[in-house]
Protein backbone atom coordinates (compact mmCIF):
# COMPACT_ATOMS: atom_id res chain seq x y z
CA UNK A 1 0.00 0.00 0.00
CA UNK A 2 1.45 3.30 -0.86
CA UNK A 3 1.41 5.84 2.05
CA UNK A 4 -0.76 8.81 -0.01
CA UNK A 5 -3.93 8.93 2.23
CA UNK A 6 -6.44 7.43 -0.21
CA UNK A 7 -10.22 9.69 -0.64
CA UNK A 8 -13.23 9.23 -2.85
CA UNK A 9 -16.62 10.39 -3.57
CA UNK A 10 -19.08 7.62 -4.12
CA UNK A 11 -22.05 8.54 -6.45
CA UNK A 12 -24.39 7.46 -9.14
CA UNK A 13 -24.27 9.32 -11.82
CA UNK A 14 -20.75 10.53 -11.13
CA UNK A 15 -19.62 11.58 -14.26
CA UNK A 16 -19.60 15.02 -14.19
CA UNK A 17 -18.74 15.26 -10.65
CA UNK A 18 -15.97 18.30 -9.87
CA UNK A 19 -14.99 17.06 -6.56
CA UNK A 20 -11.70 15.36 -7.68
CA UNK A 21 -10.72 18.81 -9.40
CA UNK A 22 -11.86 20.62 -6.33
CA UNK A 23 -9.94 18.49 -3.76
CA UNK A 24 -6.91 18.33 -6.32
CA UNK A 25 -6.31 21.80 -6.29
CA UNK A 26 -7.25 22.02 -2.48
CA UNK A 27 -4.16 19.07 -2.34
CA UNK A 28 -2.19 21.59 -4.34
CA UNK A 29 -2.43 24.57 -2.74
CA UNK A 30 -1.85 23.46 0.81
CA UNK A 31 1.03 21.38 -0.49
CA UNK A 32 -1.17 18.22 0.60
CA UNK A 33 0.15 14.92 -0.58
CA UNK A 34 -3.47 13.03 -1.06
CA UNK A 35 -4.99 10.98 -3.98
CA UNK A 36 -9.15 11.68 -4.46
CA UNK A 37 -11.27 9.66 -7.42
CA UNK A 38 -14.96 10.20 -8.48
CA UNK A 39 -16.59 6.35 -7.92
CA UNK A 40 -19.67 5.38 -9.83
CA UNK A 41 -21.06 3.17 -7.60
CA UNK A 42 -24.11 0.75 -8.42
CA UNK A 43 -27.49 1.68 -6.72
CA UNK A 44 -27.58 -1.13 -4.23
CA UNK A 45 -23.81 -1.19 -3.90
CA UNK A 46 -23.00 1.68 -1.20
CA UNK A 47 -22.44 -0.17 1.62
CA UNK A 48 -20.28 -2.96 -0.14
CA UNK A 49 -18.14 -0.27 -1.89
CA UNK A 50 -18.11 1.47 1.23
CA UNK A 51 -16.49 -0.96 3.33
CA UNK A 52 -13.90 -2.17 0.93
CA UNK A 53 -12.89 1.07 0.77
CA UNK A 54 -12.11 1.86 4.20
CA UNK A 55 -10.59 -2.12 4.39
CA UNK A 56 -8.60 -1.33 1.41
CA UNK A 57 -6.75 1.56 3.85
CA UNK A 58 -9.16 4.60 2.47
CA UNK A 59 -9.35 7.61 4.35
CA UNK A 60 -12.50 9.60 3.82
CA UNK A 61 -14.92 8.99 1.32
CA UNK A 62 -17.50 12.12 -0.23
CA UNK A 63 -21.31 10.41 -0.55
CA UNK A 64 -23.46 12.17 -3.20
CA UNK A 65 -26.52 11.50 -5.16
CA UNK A 66 -28.38 8.98 -4.17
CA UNK A 67 -26.27 7.84 -0.97
CA UNK A 68 -26.22 10.72 1.33
CA UNK A 69 -28.77 8.63 3.70
CA UNK A 70 -27.05 5.80 3.50
CA UNK A 71 -23.70 7.08 4.41
CA UNK A 72 -26.19 8.11 7.29
CA UNK A 73 -26.90 4.64 8.42
CA UNK A 74 -22.91 2.97 7.34
CA UNK A 75 -21.27 5.70 9.91
CA UNK A 76 -20.62 4.57 13.24
CA UNK A 77 -20.53 8.01 14.76
CA UNK A 78 -22.22 11.30 13.52
CA UNK A 79 -21.71 14.88 14.30
CA UNK A 80 -25.14 16.24 15.15
CA UNK A 81 -25.72 17.88 11.79
CA UNK A 82 -25.80 14.75 10.08
CA UNK A 83 -27.34 13.47 13.00
CA UNK A 84 -30.49 16.42 12.32
CA UNK A 85 -30.31 16.29 8.44
CA UNK A 86 -31.07 11.90 8.52
CA UNK A 87 -27.66 12.25 5.58
CA UNK A 88 -24.25 12.52 5.12
CA UNK A 89 -21.50 13.77 2.80
CA UNK A 90 -18.71 12.84 4.67
CA UNK A 91 -17.40 10.15 6.10
CA UNK A 92 -14.12 9.80 8.01
CA UNK A 93 -11.46 7.14 9.19
CA UNK A 94 -11.14 7.99 12.89
CA UNK A 95 -7.90 7.05 14.81
CA UNK A 96 -9.95 4.31 16.67
CA UNK A 97 -10.67 2.61 13.78
CA UNK A 98 -14.94 4.03 13.85
CA UNK A 99 -15.88 5.79 10.63
CA UNK A 100 -17.36 9.43 11.53
CA UNK A 101 -20.39 10.93 9.58
CA UNK A 102 -20.58 14.53 8.93
CA UNK A 103 -22.83 16.31 7.05
CA UNK A 104 -21.08 19.67 5.38
CA UNK A 105 -23.75 20.83 2.76
CA UNK A 106 -25.35 22.93 4.85
CA UNK A 107 -22.00 24.72 5.79
CA UNK A 108 -21.07 25.08 2.72
CA UNK A 109 -23.90 27.09 1.72
CA UNK A 110 -24.20 29.45 4.34
CA UNK A 111 -20.16 29.89 4.07
CA UNK A 112 -20.78 30.80 0.49
CA UNK A 113 -23.47 33.10 1.15
CA UNK A 114 -22.20 35.18 4.20
CA UNK A 115 -18.71 35.09 3.67
CA UNK A 116 -18.43 34.60 -0.30
CA UNK A 117 -21.72 36.81 -1.67
CA UNK A 118 -21.72 39.13 1.76
CA UNK A 119 -25.18 38.48 2.21
CA UNK A 120 -26.97 38.45 5.67
CA UNK A 121 -29.20 35.92 7.06
CA UNK A 122 -30.17 36.98 10.47
CA UNK A 123 -33.34 38.67 11.27
CA UNK A 124 -34.64 38.07 7.07
CA UNK A 125 -37.50 36.68 5.94
CA UNK A 126 -36.22 33.27 4.15
CA UNK A 127 -37.35 30.85 2.03
CA UNK A 128 -36.66 27.45 1.24
CA UNK A 129 -38.64 26.04 -1.67
CA UNK A 130 -38.50 22.20 -2.06
CA UNK A 131 -38.61 19.50 1.31
CA UNK A 132 -36.40 16.46 -0.03
CA UNK A 133 -32.97 15.42 1.14
CA UNK A 134 -31.62 19.15 -0.23
CA UNK A 135 -33.96 21.34 1.74
CA UNK A 136 -33.48 18.54 4.92
CA UNK A 137 -29.76 19.49 4.49
CA UNK A 138 -29.39 22.92 5.02
CA UNK A 139 -32.07 23.52 7.49
CA UNK A 140 -30.48 23.43 10.57
CA UNK A 141 -27.40 25.75 9.35
CA UNK A 142 -29.93 28.10 7.90
CA UNK A 143 -31.94 27.91 11.18
CA UNK A 144 -28.69 28.46 13.53
CA UNK A 145 -28.29 32.19 11.61
CA UNK A 146 -31.09 33.08 13.28
CA UNK A 147 -33.85 34.35 10.09
CA UNK A 148 -36.74 36.62 11.30
CA UNK A 149 -39.28 33.32 9.53
CA UNK A 150 -38.22 30.52 7.77
CA UNK A 151 -41.31 28.98 5.12
CA UNK A 152 -40.65 25.32 3.46
CA UNK A 153 -43.00 25.26 0.77
CA UNK A 154 -43.41 21.90 -1.19
CA UNK A 155 -45.38 20.29 -4.16
CA UNK A 156 -46.14 17.96 -1.49
CA UNK A 157 -46.84 19.73 1.23
CA UNK A 158 -46.94 16.98 3.94
CA UNK A 159 -43.22 16.95 3.38
CA UNK A 160 -42.57 20.18 4.23
CA UNK A 161 -45.27 19.94 7.59
CA UNK A 162 -43.06 17.02 8.42
CA UNK A 163 -39.15 19.03 8.24
CA UNK A 164 -41.69 21.37 10.32
CA UNK A 165 -42.16 19.43 12.97
CA UNK A 166 -38.38 17.67 12.99
CA UNK A 167 -36.43 21.24 13.08
CA UNK A 168 -39.26 23.76 14.87
CA UNK A 169 -36.98 23.53 17.72
CA UNK A 170 -34.53 25.17 16.52
CA UNK A 171 -35.69 28.75 15.22
CA UNK A 172 -39.22 29.75 13.71
CA UNK A 173 -40.47 27.44 11.32
CA UNK A 174 -43.33 27.13 9.25
CA UNK A 175 -44.72 25.17 5.81
CA UNK A 176 -46.81 23.88 3.72
CA UNK A 177 -48.09 23.91 0.26
CA UNK A 178 -46.88 26.55 -2.75
CA UNK A 179 -50.38 28.40 -1.89
CA UNK A 180 -48.87 29.87 1.20
CA UNK A 181 -46.98 32.39 -1.07
CA UNK A 182 -49.97 34.28 -1.92
CA UNK A 183 -49.24 37.77 -1.05
CA UNK A 184 -46.39 37.02 1.18
CA UNK A 185 -42.75 38.77 -0.02
CA UNK A 186 -39.40 37.28 1.38
CA UNK A 187 -35.98 39.09 1.46
CA UNK A 188 -34.03 35.40 0.81
CA UNK A 189 -35.12 32.27 -1.48
CA UNK A 190 -33.66 28.96 -1.65
CA UNK A 191 -34.08 27.36 -4.47
CA UNK A 192 -33.90 23.62 -2.81
CA UNK A 193 -36.02 21.28 -5.41
CA UNK A 194 -34.90 19.14 -8.05
CA UNK A 195 -37.25 21.01 -10.55
CA UNK A 196 -34.39 22.53 -12.70
CA UNK A 197 -32.71 19.03 -13.49
CA UNK A 198 -35.60 18.51 -15.57
CA UNK A 199 -35.98 23.03 -16.97
CA UNK A 200 -38.79 22.76 -14.69
CA UNK A 201 -39.98 25.87 -12.03
CA UNK A 202 -41.81 25.50 -9.45
CA UNK A 203 -44.66 27.69 -10.02
CA UNK A 204 -43.85 31.26 -7.92
CA UNK A 205 -46.37 33.98 -7.39
CA UNK A 206 -44.22 37.00 -9.27
CA UNK A 207 -45.07 39.57 -5.68
CA UNK A 208 -42.64 36.87 -4.20
CA UNK A 209 -39.42 39.93 -4.19
CA UNK A 210 -38.72 43.01 -3.26
CA UNK A 211 -35.82 45.11 -4.98
CA UNK A 212 -33.98 43.93 -1.57
CA UNK A 213 -34.03 40.37 -2.88
CA UNK A 214 -31.70 37.28 -2.68
CA UNK A 215 -31.99 34.46 -5.02
CA UNK A 216 -29.85 31.14 -4.34
CA UNK A 217 -30.71 27.74 -6.40
CA UNK A 218 -28.86 24.78 -4.51
CA UNK A 219 -27.88 23.30 -8.41
CA UNK A 220 -25.27 24.99 -10.62
CA UNK A 221 -24.51 24.88 -14.51
CA UNK A 222 -22.85 26.74 -17.43
CA UNK A 223 -25.98 28.20 -17.86
CA UNK A 224 -28.14 30.07 -15.31
CA UNK A 225 -30.64 27.82 -14.11
CA UNK A 226 -34.26 27.90 -14.65
CA UNK A 227 -35.12 29.63 -11.30
CA UNK A 228 -32.31 31.94 -11.62
CA UNK A 229 -33.66 33.47 -14.79
CA UNK A 230 -37.22 33.43 -13.20
CA UNK A 231 -35.37 35.59 -10.11
CA UNK A 232 -33.52 37.93 -12.82
CA UNK A 233 -36.71 38.45 -14.59
CA UNK A 234 -38.67 39.84 -11.54
CA UNK A 235 -35.65 42.15 -10.26
CA UNK A 236 -34.03 40.26 -7.47
CA UNK A 237 -31.05 42.19 -6.43
CA UNK A 238 -28.91 39.55 -6.03
CA UNK A 239 -28.77 36.17 -8.03
CA UNK A 240 -26.34 32.92 -7.51
CA UNK A 241 -25.79 29.53 -8.07
CA UNK A 242 -24.75 26.24 -5.74
CA UNK A 243 -21.25 26.27 -7.79
CA UNK A 244 -20.13 28.00 -4.15
CA UNK A 245 -21.95 25.68 -2.07
CA UNK A 246 -20.07 22.91 -3.76
CA UNK A 247 -16.61 23.95 -3.36
CA UNK A 248 -17.78 25.68 0.44
CA UNK A 249 -18.74 21.93 1.58
CA UNK A 250 -15.48 20.42 -0.44
CA UNK A 251 -13.76 22.34 1.93
CA UNK A 252 -14.95 21.73 5.21
CA UNK A 253 -14.24 18.33 4.32
CA UNK A 254 -10.80 18.49 3.56
CA UNK A 255 -10.36 20.32 6.48
CA UNK A 256 -12.40 17.30 8.68
CA UNK A 257 -10.04 15.43 6.73
CA UNK A 258 -6.30 17.37 6.83
CA UNK A 259 -6.77 19.92 9.13
CA UNK A 260 -5.98 22.55 7.07
CA UNK A 261 -8.53 25.20 5.67
CA UNK A 262 -8.14 25.80 2.05
CA UNK A 263 -9.01 29.16 0.21
CA UNK A 264 -12.16 28.92 -1.92
CA UNK A 265 -12.40 31.90 -3.87
CA UNK A 266 -9.51 31.22 -6.76
CA UNK A 267 -10.89 27.62 -6.69
CA UNK A 268 -14.63 28.62 -7.07
CA UNK A 269 -13.42 30.38 -10.27
CA UNK A 270 -11.10 27.70 -11.49
CA UNK A 271 -14.60 25.30 -11.77
CA UNK A 272 -16.38 28.23 -12.97
CA UNK A 273 -14.22 28.50 -15.84
CA UNK A 274 -14.19 25.35 -16.58
CA UNK A 275 -17.81 24.76 -16.52
CA UNK A 276 -17.78 28.35 -19.02
CA UNK A 277 -15.31 26.52 -20.92
CA UNK A 278 -17.16 23.11 -20.69
P1 LIG B 1 -33.08 16.16 -3.44
O1 LIG B 1 -32.19 15.25 -2.70
O2 LIG B 1 -32.48 16.79 -4.65
O3 LIG B 1 -33.75 17.17 -2.56
P2 LIG B 1 -35.55 14.69 -3.49
O4 LIG B 1 -35.39 14.25 -2.08
O5 LIG B 1 -36.06 13.74 -4.52
O6 LIG B 1 -34.19 15.20 -4.09
O7 LIG B 1 -36.45 16.00 -3.50
C1 LIG B 1 -36.76 16.71 -4.66
C2 LIG B 1 -37.51 17.96 -4.29
O8 LIG B 1 -37.81 18.71 -5.48
C3 LIG B 1 -38.83 17.69 -3.62
O9 LIG B 1 -39.11 18.75 -2.73
C4 LIG B 1 -39.80 17.69 -4.82
O10 LIG B 1 -41.14 17.93 -4.48
P3 LIG B 1 -42.07 16.68 -4.01
O11 LIG B 1 -41.66 16.38 -2.59
O12 LIG B 1 -43.46 17.19 -4.12
O13 LIG B 1 -41.76 15.56 -4.97
C5 LIG B 1 -39.23 18.86 -5.58
N1 LIG B 1 -39.59 18.88 -7.02
C6 LIG B 1 -39.12 18.08 -7.99
N2 LIG B 1 -39.64 18.42 -9.20
C7 LIG B 1 -40.47 19.50 -8.96
C8 LIG B 1 -41.30 20.32 -9.80
N3 LIG B 1 -41.38 20.13 -11.12
N4 LIG B 1 -41.99 21.32 -9.19
C9 LIG B 1 -41.90 21.54 -7.85
N5 LIG B 1 -41.15 20.78 -7.02
C10 LIG B 1 -40.43 19.79 -7.57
Amino acid sequence: MSGIDKYAVFGNPIKHSRSPKIHAAFAQQCEQKLQYRAVLVKKDGFEEAARRFFEAGGAGLNVTVPFKQEAFAFADRLSDRAARAGAANTLTLAEDGRIEGDNTDGIGLIRDMIANLGWVIQGLRVLVLGAGGAARGILEPLLREKPGELLIVNRTPDRARALVAQFSDIGPLEGGAFSLLADRSFDLVINATSAGLSGEMPDLPGTLLTERSCCYDLVYGAEPTAFMRWAAHHAAWAVADGLGMLVEQAAQSFYLWRHVRPETGPVIRQIREELAAS
